[in-house]
């Protein structure tokens, strides 16, 4: 997740054991520029293992270069040699759609192969995996025929993201749209939508018979999500979420790894939004939020800190409240004449809701 899955945020969900921590999306052509930002979205920890990256890449050539770069090719020259790459064709931003990326680029069926293939070719022995939403809107599905193609490309897998990019974040997950992918296609499919606590994760998959599941808005605030979705998995008790004094600890490790990794201005600027997140549910107070939402050293963090009841328990109730994205469906800004350069197997029948495009 952008802004979030960073190497600070990888290292404390990696603590829970199993799981692919993968990267925030992170440009190919910025990659391949040497773009400071870039290749700090790119970094690893040390101990992290397996390395996995999101690409989000808009043109075949680019995304050549930048698996080259990513699998070893350059790693004599110190770059991020990785054991996993998904491509990002998901993202609903208007500044990416506008430009025919993310989930509006599976739309040109044509172009969707020419970047497919180029990264499975380049990543030789790499798995490369992709990553979907069910498409533009719900007159443009995209699904199964770029899952089909991405299939018969080579791909090791498919993760659907079970909203269109009109839907954004807003209403739930449709998880149908796993099932039927699931029966198209002969590689793994994992399902991503709604997971917000484990026993979501166990329905997905009987409901589904997804492969596997992708943790979205689920872990913001709570990497500890992932022990939990470990135990569901193997059958064993679920551990009890952790108490105010628990969570401080762990905020107060976020801010210390993200300093280390971005500098303390910008590693704190990056964090306050975290804050918010981890203390929902716990009765801390406006105030004590909105200063926390304002720090801008480690000292002050921890003053704030210091004054909260390490005894208050995790509120059970907030488990389903959405945090980070909630934006509500809106139109999907494409670039002038998208819809009509598409050649697409999978349309549904036209509903009575207009298409907006171009802008
Ligand atoms: C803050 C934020 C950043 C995100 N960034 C990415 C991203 O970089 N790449 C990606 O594939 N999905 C990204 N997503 C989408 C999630 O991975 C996931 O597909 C989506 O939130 C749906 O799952 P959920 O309903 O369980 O949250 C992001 C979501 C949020 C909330």
């Amino acid at each position: 997740m952008a802004g979030v899955t960073n190497v600070a945020f990888r290292t404390l969900c990696r603590r829970s054991g199993g799981g692919l921590y993968v990267s925030e999306m992170v440009g190919a052509r910025g990659l391949v520029e040497g773009n400071a930002t870039s290749t700090l979205k790119a970094a690893f920890g040390p101990h992290e293992d397996p390395r996995s990256i999101q690409l989000y890449t808009v043109e075949a050539r680019e995304t050549r270069a930048a698996v080259h770069l990513l699998t070893g090719g350059a790693a004599a020259a110190g770059r991020h040699p990785v054991d996993h790459i998904d491509l990002n064709f998901g993202c609903p931003a208007p500044k990416v759609t506008r430009h025919g990326g993310g989930a509006a680029l599976p739309w040109r069926t044509d172009l969707f192969a020419d970047i497919v293939a180029a990264a499975v070719d380049a990543a030789g022995d790499v798995p490369v995996t992709v990553k979907l939403r069910i498409g533009i809107d719900d007159s443009h599905h995209t699904y199964l025929a770029a899952g089909r193609i991405a299939a018969d490309l080579g791909v090791a897998g498919v993760a659907l993201h079970a909203r269109t990019a009109q839907q954004r974040y807003g209403p739930p997950a449709a998880w149908e749209h796993i099932a039927a992918l699931v029966d198209a296609l002969e590689v793994p499919v994992l399902g991503n939508g709604d997971i917000w606590e484990a026993r979501d994760a166990l329905r997905m998959q009987a409901e589904t018979g997804c492969a596997g599941v992708v943790i979205g808005r689920g872990c913001l605030g709570r990497p500890w999500l992932f022990g939990e979705l470990h135990a569901a998995f193997a059958g064993e008790p679920i551990p009890s979420a952790p108490d105010l004094g628990a969570v401080v600890a762990l905020l107060r490790e976020h801010a210390a790894l993200l300093t280390a990794h971005l500098g303390e201005d910008t590693g704190l600027r990056e964090f306050r939004k975290h804050t918010g997140w981890y203390l929902q549910g716990f009765p801390v107070g406006r105030e004590v939020r909105r200063a926390l939402n304002q720090v801008s050293t480690r000292a002050e963090l921890d003053h704030h800190l210091a004054g909260l009841d390490p005894r208050l328990p995790f509120d059970e109730g907030v488990r389903r409240q959405p945090r980070g994205h909630t934006t509500r469906p809106k139109h999907v800004q494409l670039p002038t004449g998208w819809l009509d350069r598409g050649h697409h197997g999978s349309t549904p029948p036209p509903t009575t809701h207009p298409v907006v495009s171009g802008g």
